[in-house]
């Protein structure tokens, strides 16, 4: 048996911050017990980190990524291989990802396909949501199977007709089937159909710069969609799940549901949180670097997040890490800003930047370990496996320096993309040491893990409805 002892950090988790050693297992947290006393002193072990001075928090659970995602003729550029890499260096030690059903295949395939990309390539767990863009008959049943062994949520797109969209009847029923099987609805909520028409428009008009991206993809419509999407939801009776939520006028659409008592959760990504329509409009073509959907909004609705954020009308904050670089792929889309293929990087980044919105004062300590670990966990099925620091957990364990200072920089990153997306950006704290199930990732700033170490963890339905 392997034994090792978390020594004089402060615990945080999203209940409790407490001055605790940690006891880790063959690969699970054994037991915590208050540093200095009797009990912590008498526990011996292989192996002592000494995080004195440190935080000692669970692995960030990040249930929104797109390694390797085919999106406008090319491929997000991180592989599972390099991406939970990434991911480890930021602190995250649980990814899900999208497995993708294609018109006219089987969800089956789709996630056949994903499975055999992930397999004995990544660095941290991970779990897989389905991305249903054909419902049918034999979708539907589909569902039900995937639900049994452990994808337990399925994103449907109300953007991107002819490629992922789902129109209204096709999303009530696969909403239906949820109810049914427990299966949780995760929603882009766009108004793709009426945004196809403005792009056409912007376009004839000669608007072709990436600027135009943020302007036709209006706030109204992503309102709009979140709010048929609150409704059909509503009429089949289940659950949902907004992903990456960007405008105040969404926001408002889900803490009205939620006060009149409906299952309806929301989740935003850092950069609604710190970036905004300034960074689409960089000269030069820079703007591509910041094309994604929803789109950056401009900067007013950022307190809006934050404030959601803080009253719980939105519980989650993952990166839809889906990277493309500028060189070659963002390039696409000169001349026609509908070409840039959409999505940002951020896989590394989101732990810090959310220790540094505690330092902002946007959140707490302990929300910022909740939106970032263990509501994720709960929402898709992983918790307490994941997501926390008690006994019987995995020992997904980062040991965080709140004190060290960084440039965040595509230099000294560790995504495969040409580009940061918060180049030169200051933030205060940093990933020291990252345990993935006991075993150390990342250790004082090194990487000593392994593509392979990381295994498929299979999830329970939502464990966060009311
Ligand atoms: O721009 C984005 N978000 N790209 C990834 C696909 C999606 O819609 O989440
Ligand atoms: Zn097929
Ligand atoms: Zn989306
Ligand atoms: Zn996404």
């Amino acid at each position: 048996m392997s034994r090792t002892v978390i020594r004089g950090g402060l615990v945080v988790t999203a209940s409790d911050e407490t001055h605790a050693d940690v006891l880790i297992e063959d690969g699970r947290i054994a037991a915590l017990a208050a540093s200095g006393t009797p009990a912590a002193e008498a526990w011996t072990a292989d192996r002592v980190i000494d995080a004195t001075g440190k935080y000692v928090i669970p692995g960030g659970v990040d249930v929104h990524t797109h390694m390797e995602l085919p999106f406008g003729g090319t491929f997000a550029s991180d592989t599972f291989e390099t991406g939970t890499r990434a991911a480890a260096w930021g602190g995250t030690t649980t990814i899900v990802d999208f497995a993708v059903q294609s018109v006219g295949h089987s969800l089956r395939e789709g996630l056949d396909a994903w499975h055999a990309k992930a397999e004995g390539t990544c660095s941290i767990d991970y779990g897989f949501h389905m991305i249903v863009s054909d419902v049918n008959q034999e979708t539907l049943k589909e569902m039900d199977l995937l639900v049994e062994e452990g994808v337990t949520s399925f994103k449907q797109f109300m953007a991107y007709p002819g490629v992922f969209y789902s129109d209204d009847g096709q999303i009530l029923r696969a909403m239906q089937r949820s109810a049914e099987n427990g299966g949780l609805i995760m929603m882009h909520a766009e108004n793709g159909i009426a945004i196809d028409v403005l792009v056409e428009q912007a376009l004839a008009r000669g608007e072709t710069d990436p600027r135009y991206h943020g302007e036709v993809r209006k706030a109204l419509l992503e309102a709009e969609a979140t709010h048929r999407a609150i409704r059909l939801a509503q009429v089949a009776g289940a659950p949902l799940y907004v992903v990456h939520v960007s405008a105040m006028e969404a926001v408002a659409e889900l803490a009205r549901a939620r006060d009149e008592g409906l299952n309806v959760f929301g989740e935003t990504c850092p950069q609604y949180l710190f970036l905004s329509t300034d960074n689409l409009a960089e000269p030069d073509f820079e703007g591509a670097k910041y094309v994604c959907s929803t789109p950056l909004r401009p900067k007013e609705h950022q307190a809006v997040l934050w404030r959601g954020l803080r009253t719980n009308d939105l519980q989650v904050v993952s990166t839809d890490h889906c990277p493309f670089c500028f060189t070659g792929q963002k390039e696409l889309g000169r001349g026609d800003f509908s070409k840039i293929p959409n999505g940002l990087p951020g896989v590394e980044n989101r732990m810090d930047l959310l220790h540094q919105a505690v330092l902002d004062g946007h959140i707490s300590r302990r929300r910022w370990i909740e939106i970032a670990c263990a509501t994720p966990a709960r929402m898709f099925g992983l918790y307490p496996k994941k997501g926390t620091i008690a006994p019987g957990a995995d020992a997904d364990v980062v040991i965080y320096d709140p004190h060290a200072e960084q440039v965040m920089s595509a230099v000294t990153h560790h995504m495969n993309v040409d580009y940061s997306a918060y180049e030169g950006k200051r933030v205060t704290g940093r990933v020291e040491t990252v345990l993935s199930r006991g075993e150390a990732v990342i250790t004082e700033r090194e990487y000593t893990g392994r593509p392979g170490h990381g295994v498929y963890t299979p999830r329970s339905t939502c464990q966060y409805l009311s």
